[in-house]
């Protein structure tokens, strides 16, 4: 996926898997990765790999399997005589669950990834007020339409997730939230998230929250951007802060407050 930066630490850090030279990791392999790791893993090994007395999956170090060949070997053939189940996972796919584990060694292990670490009332005055969170998004039906609706965004990714979209937007733009920037042949400039596309027309919720639909012949130009319009956080709040927004957001369920 383009819209991200790649992973240059995960060239590094791992060598590619067979029959995926010159295919770096990128954030969609990861996203693909965790979507299966939560339908095929983590009913065993729990949402943070530690589910398994001696097994850690998100620590990078491995008793049976050392390089990614041997890890995916290991993942589709599973460990004879062991509750570890064989899984016919194709090239991607296994690719994917690979990069995923890889890169969850990685994430960030600050306080927050701790659930107690935050306080989710201190997280709320922090996202409606000093981060300005609110100007973009919305909660409840308060808050701004430049970005996604958090209202349920704690149902749907984990805590260290939430921390790396405060402090690496880049890092990841979900495909449902792809900022988009078209310009119109009478120079108007209209930006919002983009919902649907075609060959002939885009349509978007702008800024202000309206569904927009724009016939590309009408256009002078348009874009995906590939840069968030969201800043990092990672100077602006301390550590703390950080943790304490990241729980309030891991407890937005959708439900009322
Ligand atoms: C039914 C339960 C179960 C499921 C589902 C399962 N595992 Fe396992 N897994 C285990 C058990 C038990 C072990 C430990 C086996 C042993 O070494 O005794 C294990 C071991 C492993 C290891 C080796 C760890 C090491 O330190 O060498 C890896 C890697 C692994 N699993 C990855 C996965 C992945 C990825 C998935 C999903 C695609 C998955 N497992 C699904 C039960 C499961
Ligand atoms: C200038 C507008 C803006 C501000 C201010 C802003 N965001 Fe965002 N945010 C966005 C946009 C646009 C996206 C979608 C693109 C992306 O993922 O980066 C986003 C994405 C996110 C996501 C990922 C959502 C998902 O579905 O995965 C989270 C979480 C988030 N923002 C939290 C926050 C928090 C917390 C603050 C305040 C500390 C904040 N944002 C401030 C615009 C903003």
């Amino acid at each position: 996926m383009k819209f991200a930066r790649a992973l240059v630490w995960l060239f590094i850090a791992t060598a590619p898997l067979a029959g995926q030279e010159g295919h770096g990791v990128t954030p969609a392999d990861i996203q693909r990765g965790s979507q299966l790791y939560f339908a095929s893993c983590s009913r065993c090994h729990g949402e943070n790999g530690d589910g398994i007395a001696g097994v850690s999956l998100f620590s990078n170090r491995f008793r049976r399997a050392q390089t990614d060949a041997e890890l995916t070997g290991l993942i589709r053939g599973g460990i004879p005589g062991t509750a570890m189940p064989p899984g016919n996972y194709s090239d991607d796919q296994a690719f994917g669950i690979v990069a995923y584990l890889r890169s969850m060694a990685t994430a960030p292990r600050t306080a927050s990834a701790n659930t107690n670490a935050g306080d989710a009332a201190r997280g709320r005055t922090i996202f409606a007020g000093k981060g300005g969170c609110l100007i973009c998004h919305r909660v409840h039906d308060t808050g701004g339409f430049t970005g996604p609706d958090l209202t349920a965004i704690g149902a749907s990714r984990r805590l260290p997730d939430l921390e790396r979209s405060i402090t690496d937007p880049n890092f990841e733009i979900r495909d449902t939230n792809r900022p988009v920037r078209a310009v119109t042949k009478d120079g108007a400039v209209i930006q919002g998230t983009l919902l649907n596309y075609d060959t002939y027309s885009i349509q978007l919720m702008d800024t202000k929250g309206n569904l927009r639909a724009l016939q590309k012949d009408k256009l002078k130009e348009y874009e995906f951007m590939k840069t968030s319009p969201m800043p990092s956080y990672k100077d602006k709040l301390t550590a703390q802060e950080i943790a304490d927004v990241v729980s309030y957001l891991g407890g937005l369920k959708g439900l009322t407050q």
